[in-house]
């Protein structure tokens, strides 16, 4: 019988990876990606976005792609919507290629949410609020993204209040998770625990999920503090550590899966994923990648 997990991965890589990528795969790459993401263990994959592909070309053939996809070992697969057009793209696939999950997203600093989305925060809640609805109605799992939550790369610091308006607004339209993103990998073990501290007073930690990006080496330190001081059980990764926000400057890959997974494992907490197959799942793409663990090459052989 398979151990119980303790940490659920939301394996971003598919979208939050390949969206920043310079190259821009076709749907057979990411195919086989996604399908070989199936068979580590992770609970979740987010396999692209319905964004506008002028803004991110790279994501422009979610459509094609989830028709090819071959899903596999019960993964529960997502896909992010910035608006009804997106919903809208997504609801023409048909039904028993859909994913059954949507995420929207936000972020807690305007400047960059304009640079973004194009759009204020406050703005954004009227653009989501349909999105939200009618996937309720449809029965899909619905995510929220908080991006910047920590720092802004045109704002700097923001503050754990504004995080924690944005989240209680987004709970108030419906959605079933949020995921707190350090956008710029700027935050520091200090940033969390303050923030979650504050946070966790107003909302429950089975509802919050983390997204760390490593620009400063923090994430998977940040990952721990999460799990161990606060009880947050939800994280986003991303294979070879892929990723980053093309609307956040200088910002790198989220934290890697095979790092947070040797982290966890060899900490004694059960995630229930192979880092090792996650790495030869990336390493087929043949994309430089940014983990610790695929700078040792002996593990994988
Ligand atoms: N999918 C495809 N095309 C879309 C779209 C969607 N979800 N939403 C809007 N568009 C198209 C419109 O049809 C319109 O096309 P046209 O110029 O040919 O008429 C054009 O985009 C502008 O539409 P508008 O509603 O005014 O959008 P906008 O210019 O304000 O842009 C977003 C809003 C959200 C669509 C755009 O900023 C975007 O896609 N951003 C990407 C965000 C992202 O993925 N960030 C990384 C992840 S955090
Ligand atoms: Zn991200």
């Amino acid at each position: 019988m398979e151990q119980e997990k303790q940490i659920k991965i939301v394996e971003v890589s598919p979208r939050d990876g390949l969206q920043n990528e310079k190259e821009i795969l076709p749907p057979e790459k990411k195919k086989e990606l996604i399908e070989s993401l199936c068979e580590t263990g992770v609970d979740e994959i987010e396999v692209g976005s319905f964004v506008s592909p002028k803004a991110v070309p790279q994501m422009k053939d979610t459509d094609n792609l989830l028709l090819m996809i071959n899903k596999k070992n019960g993964v529960k697969f997502s896909v992010l919507i910035p608006n009804m057009k997106g919903f809208e793209r997504m609801m023409n696939i048909p039904e028993s290629k859909r994913p059954e999950k949507i995420a929207v997203f936000t972020a807690a600093s305007d400047t960059f949410n304009l640079k973004n989305i194009n759009a204020t925060v406050e703005d954004s809640f009227k653009i989501i609020k349909p999105v939200i609805e009618e996937a309720k109605k449809l029965k899909f799992e619905v995510r929220a993204y908080i991006s910047t939550a920590f720092w802004c790369p045109f704002e700097g610091k923001v503050k754990p209040e504004k995080v924690i308006y944005v989240a209680e607004k987004l709970f108030e339209l419906g959605v079933d998770e949020v995921s707190v993103g350090d956008t710029i990998g700027r935050a520091s073990p200090k940033d969390v625990s303050e923030l979650l501290s504050l946070l966790l007073k107003k909302i429950s930690r089975d509802k919050i999920a983390l997204h760390f990006h490593n620009t400063y080496g923090m994430a998977v330190l940040n990952s721990f503090i999460s799990f161990r001081d606060f009880g947050i059980r939800t994280f986003d990764s991303s294979a070879g550590g892929l990723g980053g926000c093309p609307f956040a400057p200088g910002a790198s890959g989220n934290v890697a899966t095979e790092d947070l997974i040797f982290m966890f494992e060899n900490s004694g907490v059960k995630t229930g994923v192979d880092f090792k197959k996650v790495m030869s799942a990336v390493l087929k793409l043949e994309i430089p990648l940014r983990s610790s663990l695929s700078k040792i090459q002996k593990i994988i052989e």
